[in-house]
């Protein structure tokens, strides 16, 4: 009796040293397969991972290749602790055809991502009982078998990047607890009713294959949450109904023109489709919808219920002309985002357009082909995170100069904003052409004064009047300047003693010295920016703006002529 409590008692003693020393991690020093895969203990989970290069310096004595299907699985023993996830790796080996291995009865999780795997056996895995994640991503497999026991408790299995174009043993094979499953970048052509016995499967991710709808539609598994279809050859809306667990649902990159019910989807992307209209109330419960590059001609609308749209994507829509006041009003009024973007038609903006929305944090409208906006679209104050209008041609007229004096001042304030800037920038007129907008900020009413109004230093001997209408006058820029060449080279060679004006051929006379300084110069507008510039620049020093104030057309005041003789 005494015998056998001794013997208890050492045993007590001996698996708690023995505890110990795993929870030190000496085990994981000297423990034989951790000469050759790389084991990290990292709280509850222990990692195991082959390396080919720690293989190498370990079998300079044996003097063989790895080879998975026959390696003793016994060999992890040593490493089992209770309730400790255990991973085991194994990538970039060579093996095109997986036996069914030996396996290991503490592994929950298998990793053979990239083997060049092409076969694996039917029930290869079933004795790793407890495995609950296997991933076999990056291999060339084409055929799913049942790879697991029954029954398994696998939850979660990525089949991702192989070649697989048969997955009917889906159908059949028992994978009650499988909550996630990668098909994606695979061979796939067509979805039935494979996937319907998956009663625990919360995330499929189908994209990335060839899947088009056959006759039949696609039947999902009644708990599914997330579902990636984007990136496939669906020409139609591929299901005849959604569970109504569904919540995300990502059909981008398909062909698809019309849309049908899906209640509870919180997340559609339906980008890049050929839709022409969308049924915004077939998805009541959206959050986030993006619905960029389809062929809508306006913004859809979402019905009477107010909705519970927080954002929306809307960009590269090549038939998108203007922006309706209406399509906002009253119905969504948890918009916090609105991306409006890259549509090349997009001229119109109606006013108070966005004026309805309350929670507007971020409002993209770059790149459009917006020349001119209301000030009252929007609310400025409100924007947090700004309204992007970069890219578009502004018309930087009088009718604009709101920007400058009430909205560029407030988005300055505010260092997160000035990413708005750089490609802020006039299109019109042609003064101010490629100019950044935030720049005009640094004269007063700069948009609505014309040019004789400019009190700029040095500007008043140079430049005396300006016409109305600054960009009609690029074309007649250059007669001048050919004509002051002329006119320049002449007086230089003949009568500047004369001290008398040149007349011009289709307008009054222009000041000699203009004409002087111009005559070096070639007969380009670019170039009279320059002088005028740099003149003005010389003139005074506290000119420290940093724009360089093109000029265009000086239309010359005949009152004035006859100054500055040379
Ligand atoms: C393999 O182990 C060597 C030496 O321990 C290390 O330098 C190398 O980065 C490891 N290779 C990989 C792929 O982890
Ligand atoms: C290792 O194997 C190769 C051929 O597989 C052989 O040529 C070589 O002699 C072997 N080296 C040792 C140390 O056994
Ligand atoms: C694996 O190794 C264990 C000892 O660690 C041994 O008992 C067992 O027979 C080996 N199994 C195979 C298949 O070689
Ligand atoms: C393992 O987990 C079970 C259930 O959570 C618990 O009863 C048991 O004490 C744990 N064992 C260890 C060694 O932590
Ligand atoms: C599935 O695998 C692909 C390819 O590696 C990956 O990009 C994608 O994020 C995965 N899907 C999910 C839902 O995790
Ligand atoms: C959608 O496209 C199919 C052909 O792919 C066509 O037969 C059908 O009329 C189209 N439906 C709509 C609503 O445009």
């Amino acid at each position: 009796m005494n015998h056998i409590w001794v013997l208890f008692l050492a045993h007590v003693v001996l698996s708690t040293v023995a505890t110990e020393v795993h929870e030190s991690g000496e085990l994981l020093n000297t423990a034989e397969v951790c000469q050759y895969m790389q084991c990290v203990e990292d709280g509850s989970k222990l990692s195991l991972k082959f390396n080919e290069t720690m293989w190498k310096q370990f079998s300079e004595q044996l003097n063989t290749t790895f080879d998975l299907n026959t390696w003793n699985w016994s060999k992890l023993d040593d490493l089992v602790q209770e309730n400790r996830t255990f991973e085991v790796v194994f990538n970039g080996l060579e093996t095109l055809h997986v036996h069914i291995l030996q396996g290991h009865g503490s592994v929950t999780t298998l990793n053979l991502d990239n083997n060049q795997i092409a076969m694996v056996e039917n029930e290869a895995f079933a004795n790793f009982k407890a495995l609950m994640t296997l991933s076999l991503r990056g291999n060339m497999i084409t055929v799913v078998n049942d790879f697991v026991y029954n029954p398994n408790m696998l939850q979660h299995l990525d089949l991702a990047s192989n070649r697989i174009n048969d997955i009917k043993g889906l159908k059949t094979y028992t994978l009650s607890h499988l909550t996630y499953l990668n098909l994606s970048h695979n061979l796939i052509k067509s979805i039935g009713t494979e996937l319907s016995k998956l009663e625990a499967l919360e995330t499929l991710d189908l994209s990335r294959n060839a899947i088009k709808r056959r006759e039949k539609p696609i039947i999902l598994p009644k708990n599914l949450q997330q579902l990636l279809l984007h990136n496939n050859e669906l020409t139609t809306w591929p299901f005849e109904t959604v569970p109504e667990t569904l919540t995300d649902l990502s059909l981008g990159f398909n062909q698809i023109n019309l849309t049908k019910e899906a209640t509870n989807v919180r997340r559609l992307d339906l980008s890049y489709n050929r839709l022409a209209s969308f049924c915004g109330e077939c998805f009541p419960s959206l959050e986030e919808l993006d619905l960029s590059g389809n062929y809508l001609e306006a913004l859809p609308r979402f019905g009477n219920q107010p909705t519970r749209l927080r954002k929306i994507s809307f960009n590269r829509m090549p038939n998108l002309q203007s922006i309706e006041r209406s399509t906002f009003q009253g119905v969504t009024e948890q918009l916090h985002e609105l991306e409006i973007s890259f549509c090349p038609q997009l001229t119109t903006i109606e006013f108070h357009a966005f004026a309805d929305l309350k929670e507007l944090k971020r409002l993209d409208l770059s790149y459009n082909a917006l020349q001119q906006v209301p000030e009252n679209m929007v609310n400025w104050n409100q924007i947090e995170q700004g309204v992007n209008l970069q890219g578009n041609p502004i018309n930087c007229a009088c009718s604009m100069q709101w920007l400058v004096d009430r909205v560029i001042p407030a988005m300055h304030s505010k260092r997160e904003l000035h990413k708005l800037f750089p490609n802020l920038r006039c299109a019109q007129p042609a003064i101010y052409k490629d100019h950044l907008i935030v720049h005009l900020t640094v004269h007063d009413n700069l948009m609505c004064r014309k040019y004789q109004e400019m009190d700029l230093p040095g500007m008043e001997t140079v430049v005396q009047l300006m016409k109305e209408h600054r960009q009609m006058q690029f074309v007649r820029a250059q007669q001048i300047i050919l004509a002051a060449l002329i006119c320049g080279i002449i007086l230089e060679g003949v009568s500047a003693e004369l001290g008398v004006a040149c007349a011009l051929p289709a307008g009054p006379p222009v000041p000699i010295g203009l004409a002087r300084s111009l005559s070096g110069s070639k007969s380009s507008s670019s170039k009279l920016e320059l002088v005028v510039s740099s003149v003005i620049r010389s003139r005074d020093s506290s000119f420290t703006g940093g724009v360089v104030l093109p000029v265009v057309a000086p239309d010359v005041d005949a009152g004035k002529s006859g100054v500055s003789p040379l």
